[in-house]
């Protein structure tokens, strides 16, 4: 039997970070050969809030390539692809389109987060409000049964439920309800104590060196009951423990005492995190640096994963046409 269908985007913003690491990626990973693997890097996506200035959008694009490649992604087990190669995906937006209702767009919280959190850009357009309808065509197009997504994707994923309900009942059966599958730490906050991201300059990236992640560490707000080093600390409000929980599983429980017992300063703490996460990158940053000297296997990588997905959306597109009598 053939395997199910787990797809993901991405939003190539430029190199990743670890908000991106522990929110699909390592699900993904993880699962690469449970599954038939989708994943692939919205640029059409990214030109919707980067729409007045494109041009940096496809060495991101790159950027982000080579950091999946070194990350653990296996071209041999997954289709990795750009999602402007596809065609038919702008084609299947269309149809969408025509069946979504306006107020499922408005109403989507993420929707209405974004316009207030970037306020420096214009985001007042058609291609901003329809992100969830192009989003749905990037999964129905193939059809997926998984998509690993963080917590703040999950609007998303039921608009795209919804659509294709929506489809399947105007026009006849087509489309699965596709799945979401959530990565267990969710969001991971920046430093900034904001939800890690690029565009709010909060992020630590998996190619900052030892010496950038220890400066990054050092500015992350602690307990702000805890002023002096005797203060017992607090480390369930302390957004550096909240790394802690996703690095050191281990020996969390004496992290945890040494703070409440008032055994360590927070700024030893930060640097012991800083350590840890550089530790659990190095390998990764030298993968990396080799995939970089190669870029004739990055392109060649991407042109195969174009021709294996567009032969999956040209059959859907097939039977849309037919379904909707415009075949
Ligand atoms: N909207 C997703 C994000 O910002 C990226 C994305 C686009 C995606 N299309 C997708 C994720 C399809 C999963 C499936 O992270
Ligand atoms: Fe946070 Fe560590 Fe300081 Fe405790 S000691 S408040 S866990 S930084």
């Amino acid at each position: 039997m053939a395997k199910p269908i787990m797809l993901t985007g991405f939003r190539p913003t430029g190199k990743l970070h670890l908000g991106h690491l522990h929110g699909n990626i390592m699900n993904m990973i993880g699962h690469q050969h449970q599954y038939d693997n989708y994943f692939f890097l919205v640029d059409w996506h990214a030109l919707s809030t980067e729409y007045q200035n494109p041009k940096h959008i496809k060495k991101n694009l790159i950027d982000c390539l080579i950091d999946l490649i070194a990350l653990g992604i296996d071209p041999q087990q997954t289709h990795l692809y750009r999602q402007s190669d596809i065609p038919e995906i702008t084609e299947l937006t269309l149809y969408f389109s025509m069946i979504t209702p306006l107020p499922w767009l408005e109403r989507c919280p993420t929707y209405k987060e974004q316009i207030s959190q970037l306020q420096s850009k214009d985001l007042s357009t058609l291609g901003f409000l329809s992100y969830p309808v192009l989003m749905a065509a990037d999964i129905l197009i193939v059809n997926a049964d998984m998509v690993p997504v963080g917590e703040d994707q999950l609007p998303h994923l039921e608009i795209t439920r919804e659509i294709s309900r929506r489809f399947n009942h105007f026009y006849g059966p087509v489309f699965k309800e596709p799945q979401a599958m959530l990565s267990q730490s969710k969001r991971v906050m920046g430093t900034d104590g904001r939800k890690m991201s690029k565009s709010y300059g909060n992020a630590i990236f998996l190619t900052d060196s030892k010496e950038v992640i220890r400066k990054k560490t050092r500015m992350m707000i602690t307990d702000p009951q805890r002023v002096r080093l005797k203060d017992p600390g607090h480390p369930d409000v302390c957004n550096i423990f909240d790394f802690y929980k996703i690095y050191r599983q281990n020996d969390l429980g004496s992290i945890g005492d040494r703070c409440k017992n008032a055994e360590i300063g927070c700024t030893q703490c930060k640097d012991e995190l800083a350590e840890t996460i550089y530790e659990s990158l190095k390998d990764f940053q030298a993968k990396r640096s080799l995939l970089e000297k190669d870029m004739k296997k990055i392109y060649s990588i991407l042109d195969r994963g174009k021709e294996e997905v567009r032969a999956v959306a040209k059959k859907t597109i097939a039977a849309v046409r037919e379904k909707i009598g415009i075949d």
